[in-house]
């Protein structure tokens, strides 16, 4: 009782994410998703997203709040992603956080939502505390980051990010060039089942030597993405879609854990924490686990609910940025789409 109920609002992408806690206890988390108004254009379109934020986020707050039991005069604080993400889309949630908060007389915190994405580990059932230092591998449609998180509330280090398209986003263009519905990656997913992942030999980004200085751990996607379309081309008919989609997935996977661990090895950190709608890959989960075995590092994932876009993170976080006597956001912020 002594911890503090936050109420999160995540509005980065096409999640309108409502989550409550109670210090590291999850009570409500609700999501409202704008993707099926969006598979027509084959990736998020902004305005519709921003306008499907507006009609969900009272309706999702009201649902958040009776699943928690609570009412809105019990929260201590409320807390909103306030970057990085889509201009329109963080406005909504950031202008409903700021009423929220003005009306009721509550502190509110801005947070970050890929730190976000990391503290959504700590309300995982039975999960140990978060240690510290841990590698975070960050894979959505929307970012793939690799951070060095020595402290949630106050280390978190950038290593490295993608320089083009975001791996779910690769996963999505590539469905759209075999004719696979959006969201592409759970397509990719099943579609990879039946196929051989040593088929095709695809390119993995920016993991020559020569890249290895400047870009150790970025991402690089296009190549790939260029190198699928030119091998559909020459094949035509005779391409077989499973195998390509196993090939892919599997230098995906490749580029992804090997850079995630060769961070781990590198600042000698034990622990890899996995996050964002990406993980939900299977075979993803597959190698890391396997690979971070073999070179000594435990793996954790969150659950699946937790892992994609959510404002439970949102509002663990604020609850640890509480917990650690962080003053809260004063009101003169506004939606930063760049967020480091
Ligand atoms: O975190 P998330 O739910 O939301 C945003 O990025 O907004 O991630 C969605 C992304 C999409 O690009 C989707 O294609 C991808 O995650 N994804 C997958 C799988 N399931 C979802 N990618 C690969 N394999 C999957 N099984
Ligand atoms: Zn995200």
């Amino acid at each position: 009782r002594d911890q503090p109920l936050v109420l999160g609002i995540e509005t980065s992408c096409d999640e309108t994410g409502i989550g409550i806690v109670r210090g590291r206890t999850l009570l409500s988390n609700t999501i409202a998703s704008s993707m099926a108004e969006h598979a027509r254009y084959g990736g998020v379109v902004p305005e519709v997203a921003a306008r499907a934020h507006l009609e969900a986020l009272q309706p999702s707050i009201a649902a958040a709040l009776a699943e928690a039991g609570v009412t809105l005069a019990d929260l201590d604080a409320v807390a909103v992603t306030s970057g990085p993400g889509l201009a329109g889309a963080l406005m909504v949630g950031i202008g409903a956080a700021k009423g929220l908060a003005t009306g009721l007389g509550v502190p509110l915190y801005a947070v970050n939502h890929l730190v976000g994405h990391i503290a959504a580990d700590i309300l995982a059932e039975d999960a140990a505390p978060l240690e510290y230092p841990t590698v975070a591998l960050l894979v959505s449609g929307g970012h793939t980051s690799l951070l060095l998180v020595r402290d949630l509330t106050s280390d978190v280090e950038l290593l490295g990010e993608t320089m083009d398209d975001a791996a779910g986003e690769a996963f999505d263009k590539i469905a759209r060039i075999l004719g696979l519905p959006y969201p592409g990656g759970p397509e990719i997913d099943r579609a990879a089942v039946s196929g051989d992942p040593d088929a095709i030999r695809f390119p993995r980004g920016l993991s020559r030597a020569s890249d290895l200085h400047e870009h150790r751990y970025d991402f690089s996607f296009s190549g790939l993405k260029t190198a699928v379309a030119r091998y559909v081309e020459q094949q035509g008919a005779d391409a077989s879609v499973p195998d390509i989609a196993a090939s892919f997935r599997e230098a995906v996977v490749d580029v992804l854990v090997t850079k995630a661990l060769d961070a781990c090895a590198r600042f000698d950190v034990p622990r890899l924490l996995l996050g964002g709608g990406v993980i939900a890959n299977r075979r993803l989960r597959e190698v890391a686990t396997a690979r971070a075995e073999a070179a000594g590092v435990t793996v954790r994932i969150p659950p699946l609910s937790l892992c994609t876009d959510n404002g439970a993170m949102i509002a663990a976080l604020a609850a640890e940025l509480i917990a650690s006597g962080r003053a809260p956001s004063t009101f003169a912020f506004g939606a930063d789409s760049t967020l480091p």
